[in-house]
């Protein structure tokens, strides 16, 4: 998800604030998984949990113990009526809301219908490339020209979203999901951010009521017009699910990618040169980042009753963050958990969660990622990370990747 607070929980352990924290946090998951593997924090009055069965069995219990709702947190209070459009989408809401609101996209993002977009993919992809090339002198920044508008581009596609529009749409998008940089004012930034949003759901709004008049063939018309179990969506739901396709699938995708050509960089072996989409490797080394770092480090939960886990007793109401990131090294489920080893076979990671809120996006996000790095690969040699670089990772704890990342290469 985006670093936004969405889940109501996503302050920061102490540990974990600052530059090298935040690019490093494993030595401190390793810490903790091994002397306090479900601890309860005082300071932010949350649990924390680190180890991959207890994080699992989290989250294999969605629909009965434990819930992703906000409002299930002890003294939660409700938002105005025209904010907190995400409360009211499938990844805060419980069976059986949740599985109502899922099943109105789902054939959207099954396998078979996101493969079909590997083409459209591959030419966008393609453009943006050779955009980049025109001025780049052997050097570009990969997030910058690929791995950020890409996702961004793919969702509007998907939805809709006229072309006319798309500037404006990828502008909004960019302050609601992209975040600060570091010399912007944050106050100021807060106040963008919140008019982008009241902006954007105006948009949505119109465009799904254009949609129930005149349905078209895309998914804003599917939000707008299908009558799921209980009928049509409501006006804050439809435009909920709006907001989480965009939020939910932008920096995350963002992300795999630049942490895939780190972890290639990173690696003894030249992967940049052996790996390949046709044998699978690329495939399988993707899967790999996902667990050796994933982009998504950690998801909130709280128990709907009072729970006993791992000799521990968690309370109806109390918050807890699910650290995926920490699961996804356990030596308990990988041999050899802190090194990336491309062929892993079982990775059976935590990168897209698991159970009932199994990432919805996970097929698209895997489509882009490898579609992308299969055209670098194919189409640049000597690819390196610039030696110079000053690696500025991500503000956040739950979220990890770096802001930019520059990239010195060859032209075939
Ligand atoms: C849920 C990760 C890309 C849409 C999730 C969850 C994770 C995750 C961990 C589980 C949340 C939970 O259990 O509370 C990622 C990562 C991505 C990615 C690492 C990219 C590398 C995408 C994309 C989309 C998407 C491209 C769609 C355009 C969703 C949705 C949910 C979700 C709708 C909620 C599913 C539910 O509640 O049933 N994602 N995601 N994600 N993701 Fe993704």
């Amino acid at each position: 998800m985006s670093g936004a607070d969405i889940g109501g929980l996503q302050t920061f352990p102490d540990a974990l604030q600052g530059r090298d924290a935040w690019l490093d946090p494993f030595d401190w998951y390793a810490e903790m998984r091994e002397n306090a593997p479900i601890r309860y924090d005082p300071t932010r009055q949350t649990w924390d949990v680190f180890r991959y069965e207890d994080v699992k069995t989290i989250l294999a219990n969605d629909d009965e113990q434990f819930s992703t709702s906000p409002r299930n947190i002890a003294g939660f209070q409700e938002p105005p009526e025209d904010e907190g459009f995400l409360l009211e989408t499938m990844l805060l809401q419980d069976p059986p809301r949740h599985g109502e609101l899922r099943s109105v996209v789902e054939g959207a993002f099954e396998p078979r219908s996101i493969r079909e977009l590997e083409p459209r993919i591959r030419t966008l992809t393609a453009e943006l490339i050779d955009e980049a090339l025109v001025d780049a002198n052997g050097e570009l920044d990969v997030v910058d020209a690929l791995a950020y508008p890409l996702p961004v581009i793919v969702i509007a596609e998907l939805l809709g979203i006229p072309h006319d529009d798309r500037d404006q749409f990828k502008r909004w998008s960019d302050t609601i999901v992209r975040g600060a940089d570091e010399d912007v004012d944050p106050e100021a930034f807060v106040q963008e951010q919140q008019q982008a949003g009241q902006e954007m759901a105006a948009y949505f709004l119109d465009q799904i009521e254009r949609r129930r008049q005149q349905p078209q063939d895309d998914l804003l018309t599917t939000i707008a017009t299908e009558e799921g179990e209980s009928g049509q969506l409501s006006h804050r739901e439809a435009l909920g699910m709006c907001m989480l396709l965009l939020i939910a699938g932008n920096i995350t995708t963002t992300h795999l990618i630049t942490n895939a050509i780190r972890c290639f960089d990173e690696h003894d072996d030249d992967l940049f040169a052996t790996l390949s989409d046709e044998d699978g490797s690329l495939s399988a080394a993707i899967e790999e980042v996902l667990r050796y770092r994933g982009s998504v480090q950690a998801m909130t939960r709280v128990p709907r009753e009072d729970v006993e886990l791992g000799g521990k007793q968690l309370e109806a109401g109390d918050g807890i963050v699910v650290w995926l990131g920490a699961a996804n090294r356990d030596e308990r489920q990988f041999p050899d958990a802190d090194t990336f080893v491309p062929d892993r076979s079982p990775n059976q990671h935590l990168g897209f969660g698991h159970g009932i809120h199994y990432c919805l996006g996970a097929p698209l996000a895997r489509l882009e990622t490898r579609v992308v790095l299969d055209e670098l690969l194919t189409r640049l040699s000597d690819i390196t990370i610039a030696p110079d670089a000053d690696l500025t990772p991500v503000r956040s704890s739950f979220i990890y990747g770096v802001e930019s990342l520059p990239l010195r290469f060859e032209r075939d």
